[in-house]
């Protein structure tokens, strides 16, 4: 970090007056948190969020934080150059590699904050003086702290406490960010700035205007645009869609990453069906993927078997799943013996309580969406293309991941981007800098209330847009059923906006309207890139190709 970091504290009143936040945070995951505590010692920040405060990915987040600690606390072998080249390996050519390395180098900063915080990470057993180190995918050393298998909701309910207690943080539930305001919107054609964000308080159903003029998009990853994902509900591409129609540019959104190991649930199909996730910290301490015969198959492919990067793990499994027509395949835990119980309860009860005992047979899993890899195009301080527009955590595009993620590594880029992003803008706006006044913001115009009949529409556009995506953009994809996905989606694309111009506006369609922009990127993405690399793969061009050394970057004008 440079000595930007090194910040005089100022008095903490608000910077730009009282009718508007310092500092709007849209998102109450661990950068838009960690963002807000950072940010309240210069001025007023108002965090709000769709639903409550621990509904995120992060609350979710199982296997841990990757971190390479100073010596004397890390493994002896482990080093930040180490950690640097596996990124660069998992994200299969097209990380930032600048981006890489000042993330990385953040680690220890990092999981200092987090315990200063509150985050209570496991103690190894025999010196507790030192971390726990769990393994993953594509690490090729133990660095990743953790606390048991619960790892996200240690991390989320430490930020929440702390930025509850924080006298210049408001923290409002139930708010959710419907389109950010911007003077290109209002028609001011001299300069393209953010001025806060139409706002749906959804228990009143009123529509706030919120005013900032700057605005940090926290709002997290888009699993949902997939019928079968490890993410929870919020998580509908809501800040890409956002950032997309103010303007930002987006990037590699092809690279959807899935997770190897949901467990298979055949008792819940359908559109509610749900993917529970079984860390990858289980094959990080010796569970291995079998196929039915107990065939170790993902060593035909890698020699790392069951712990090589996700999207060859993911591929893998799907190739199996094809050859054989199993349904899944199984995860075998018999090597952890009983210390599977110990470090992850729970998975372990979870699993039980879905009918299946790990202990006496392996489990049933199969891939499921799992990350975006791509995102708002940033720079290494959050900053997107739009001003006063910050982006920060799994709705960014900073270069970290590339290709495809390596494990561990999005709780460290949330908090690392939300420090550097805080740093940025007070250089850029330090306190008593004087901002443009606002141009009058108009207020919301409702409509009616949707009709029984359309509201069943908007479910069915839900279920055909997940199941779209499911079937024809997933891990394994062809020029024709991408084409295919991009002409059911521009249907969808107009039923969406007769919903939103012609009804009141609910979370389910605004989600939907969403859901249809993201997928759309996505699909978009896909066809430009004729090659297979990290997580997009197609059968079209099953080669990496050097002239695709490059990241696929949209944007709207
Ligand atoms: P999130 O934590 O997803 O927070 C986004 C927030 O924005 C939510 O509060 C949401 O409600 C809010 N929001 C969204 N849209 C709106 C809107 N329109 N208006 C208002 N609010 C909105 N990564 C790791 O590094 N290690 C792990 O072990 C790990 N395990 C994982 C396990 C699971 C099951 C899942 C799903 C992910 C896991 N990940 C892990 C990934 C990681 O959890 C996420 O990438 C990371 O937490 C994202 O943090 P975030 O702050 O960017 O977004
Ligand atoms: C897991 O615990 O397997 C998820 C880790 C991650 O997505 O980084």
């Amino acid at each position: 970090m440079d000595d930007r970091n090194a910040l005089p504290i100022s008095n903490p009143q608000p910077l730009y007056g009282s009718s508007m936040s310092d500092f709007l945070v849209i998102g109450s995951g661990v950068a838009g948190l960690s963002f807000a505590i950072k940010a309240a010692e210069y001025g007023t920040v108002t965090v709000i969020t769709k639903g409550k405060l621990l509904e995120s990915n992060t609350a979710w987040a199982q296997g841990g934080i990757s971190a390479v600690l100073p010596p004397g606390l890390r493994d002896p072998g482990d080093t930040c150059e180490k950690h640097v080249a596996d990124t660069l390996d998992a994200g299969a050519g097209l990380c930032n590699e600048e981006a890489v390395r000042v993330i990385i180098a953040e680690g220890a900063e990092t999981i200092d904050e987090l315990v200063a915080w509150g985050t209570d990470f496991d103690k190894d057993h025999d010196d507790p003086e030192r971390y726990s180190l769990g393994k993953e995918g594509g690490h090729s050393e133990r660095r990743i702290l953790h606390a048991k298998d619960t790892t996200g909701k240690e991390i989320a309910t430490s930020l929440v406490e702390t930025a509850r207690n924080h006298a210049n943080i408001a923290l409002l539930e139930d708010h959710y960010a419907i389109d950010l305001i911007t003077t290109g919107k209002l028609g001011v054609v001299t300069e393209d700035r953010v001025l806060g964000a139409y706002v749906l308080e959804t228990q009143s159903g009123e529509v706030k205007v919120m005013k900032s003029p700057r605005v940090i998009v926290a709002t997290g990853g888009c699993g949902k645009t997939y019928l079968y994902t490890t993410n929870p509900d919020s998580s509908t591409g809501d800040g890409l869609a956002m950032c997309w129609r103010a303007g930002a540019s987006i990037a590699n959104m092809e690279f959807v990453q899935f997770h190897p190991t949901c467990f298979y649930n055949p008792a819940a199909t359908g559109p509610e069906a749900r993917s529970f996730l079984v860390s990858e910290a289980v094959r990080g301490e010796g569970a291995v993927l079998v196929n039915e015969d107990g065939h170790e198959f993902v060593n035909d492919h890698d020699l790392r078997g069951s712990l090589a990067p996700r999207d060859i793990v993911a591929r893998a499994i799907d190739t199996e799943i094809k050859r054989t027509g199993a349904p899944c395949v199984f995860l075998d835990i018999s090597p952890l013996g009983e210390t599977f119980t110990e470090r992850f309860p729970f998975i372990h009860e979870t699993l039980l309580a879905f009918g299946h005992n790990a202990l006496e047979k392996p489990i049933p899993v199969v891939p499921a969406a799992h990350y975006q890899c791509g995102g708002v195009v940033t720079d290494l301080f959050g900053k997107t293309t739009v001003r006063g527009l910050y982006a920060i955590g799994e709705v960014a595009s900073t270069g970290l991941h590339g290709a495809n993620r390596l494990a561990s590594n999005s709780l460290l880029e949330g908090n690392v981007l939300a420090r550097r992003a805080l740093t940025e803008i007070m250089r850029l706006y330090p306190p008593g800098k004087e901002v443009p006044t606002a141009p009058e913001i108009p207020s919301w115009e409702s409509g009616n209330a949707a009709p029984p009949d359309e509201l069943v529409n908007i479910y069915h556009a839900w279920d055909e847009l997940r199941r779209t995506m499911q079937d024809y953009v997933s891990i394994v994809r062809t020029d024709n059923r991408l084409r295919r996905a991009s002409y059911r989606l521009r249907n969808l694309h107009r039923e969406v906006k007769e919903f939103y111009w012609g009804y009141t506006l609910t979370p389910d369609i605004l989600e939907l309207r969403n859901l249809v922009a993201t997928a759309s990127l996505i699909v978009d993405s896909a066809l430009l890139r004729k090659e297979s690399r990290g997580s997009h793969h197609t059968l079209d061009y099953p080669k990496r190709e050097a002239r695709f050394d490059q990241d696929t970057v949209l944007r709207k004008f």
